[in-house]
């Protein structure tokens, strides 16, 4: 009896890390990031490429930032994002969250890590190119 619970056991093991359904195999994975290094890498050169008539990759980033906010500071962040998109003075978004939330995130948060999709980076280093 013991010999087949263990049997068993190891089966249902195997099965679970073996199968291409087990929680390894994620269909998307995250790219882990902070804030902070976002922030270093994209918006700036996303502002270049608005002014030179491509607002594309700025709105993209608009769109996505209230996901990288703490849950307390989502609300704001996304009213601060959806007012830049709708001006579309982005400008404005950078000063007013940063006014708000920059200090005490840096100070608190830097290294918070957030998960950005995939998706959204091979986009956005077009911008390095
Ligand atoms: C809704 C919030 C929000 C918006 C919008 C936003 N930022 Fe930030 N940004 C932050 C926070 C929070 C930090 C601090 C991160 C840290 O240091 O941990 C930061 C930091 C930065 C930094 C790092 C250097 C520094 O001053 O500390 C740069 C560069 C930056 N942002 C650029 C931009 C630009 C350009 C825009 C507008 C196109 C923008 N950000 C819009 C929240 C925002």
């Amino acid at each position: 009896m013991k010999k087949i619970i263990s049997f068993l056991s190891l089966s249902i093991f195997a099965l679970f890390a073996l199968s291409p359904f087990s929680l390894n195999a994620e269909p998307e994975r995250k790219i882990e990031t902070t804030v902070h290094d976002f922030m270093e890498d994209y918006p700036k050169l996303a502002m270049k490429a608005a002014k030179k008539g491509k607002p594309g990759y700025i709105e993209k980033i608009l769109a996505e930032i209230p996901n990288f906010a703490l849950e307390e500071q989502r609300a704001k962040w996304t009213e601060i994002s959806q007012e830049a998109l709708k001006s579309k003075d982005y400008e404005q978004s950078c000063k007013s969250c940063h006014k708000e939330f920059k200090k005490e995130y840096k100070k608190t948060y830097r290294k918070r890590p957030i998960q950005v999709s995939p998706e959204l980076i091979s986009y956005l280093k077009e911008l390095k190119k």
